[in-house]
């Protein structure tokens, strides 16, 4: 793994658009993309800056079970906000949370990843090392499923929502062996709160209590930190 560590989240941007540059002049068709807060400052570099995903693809991680795309916290909200109004791509896939046969989609979204082989995959982490939804006990074997959501992830999340019980319980997500396909990964993270699962997941055993560390056996990742996360590298 490639560590790369950065002062500000501005520089974390750059950082991010110097790899996706790289990707596209390398030929990249297809973009694994993530939501949440790590990725917004890289996607902010992005959508200001020249590249042109018109021709591309993207295929996002996850969304949350029955929660309608325009809500404000949808998955589908979000990335149309934060990149897909700015930089549009030739197709854009999201998991369909709200679909009445859960199972026909997930079928689906696993058949989409594999016509469209992922060139780099942008990735955060959660405070307990999960990737995507990929919560720790999930099997590196796994592909795309429904989650139910630890505790722990619900309460991270829930600053995003009005109060916890809105946050939803279930999630689609893409499995772990589909991110590991992926031919680049960026895994991004800023802020002590991630330091524990940083260290953990670059310098502890490759564990499915740790479902990030399985990248320890990926041949090209970049890790992206800021100072504060990277504090508990020894
Ligand atoms: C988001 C995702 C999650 C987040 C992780 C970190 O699509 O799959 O794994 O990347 O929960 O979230 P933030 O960046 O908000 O700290």
């Amino acid at each position: 793994m490639q560590i790369e560590i950065v002062g500000s989240q501005k520089e974390a941007g750059q950082t991010g658009l110097k790899i996706f540059t790289e990707a596209i002049q390398n030929g990249a068709k297809v973009f694994g993309l993530a939501t949440g807060s790590t990725p917004i400052p890289i996607y902010e570099a992005i959508t200001a800056s020249k590249l042109d995903f018109t021709g591309l693809i993207s295929i996002n991680l996850d969304e949350y079970r029955n929660l309608a795309v325009e809500h404000p916290e949808s998955y589908h909200y979000f990335m149309n906000k934060n990149f897909f109004s700015k930089k549009p791509f030739a197709h854009s896939y999201l998991p369909n949370g709200l679909a009445a046969d859960i199972d026909a989609e997930l079928k689906k979204y696993d058949q989409i990843i594999a016509q469209n082989p992922i060139d780099l995959q942008i990735l955060g982490i959660g405070q307990n090392g999960h990737i995507g939804f990929n919560e720790p006990g999930t099997s590196f074997k796994s592909t795309s499923h429904l989650v139910s959501l630890t505790e722990n992830t619900i309460q991270a999340n829930s600053r995003f929502f009005a109060s916890i019980d809105q946050v939803p319980k279930q999630a689609l997500s893409m499995g772990i062996a589909s991110i590991m396909s992926a031919k680049k990964i960026l895994i991004a993270a800023f802020g002590i709160n991630k330091a524990q699962a940083v260290q953990a997941f670059i310098q502890g055993p490759v564990t499915e209590k740790v479902p990030a560390s399985i990248l320890q056996n990926h041949p090209n990742v970049t890790v992206l930190l800021d100072t504060a996360a990277a504090s508990l590298l020894k």
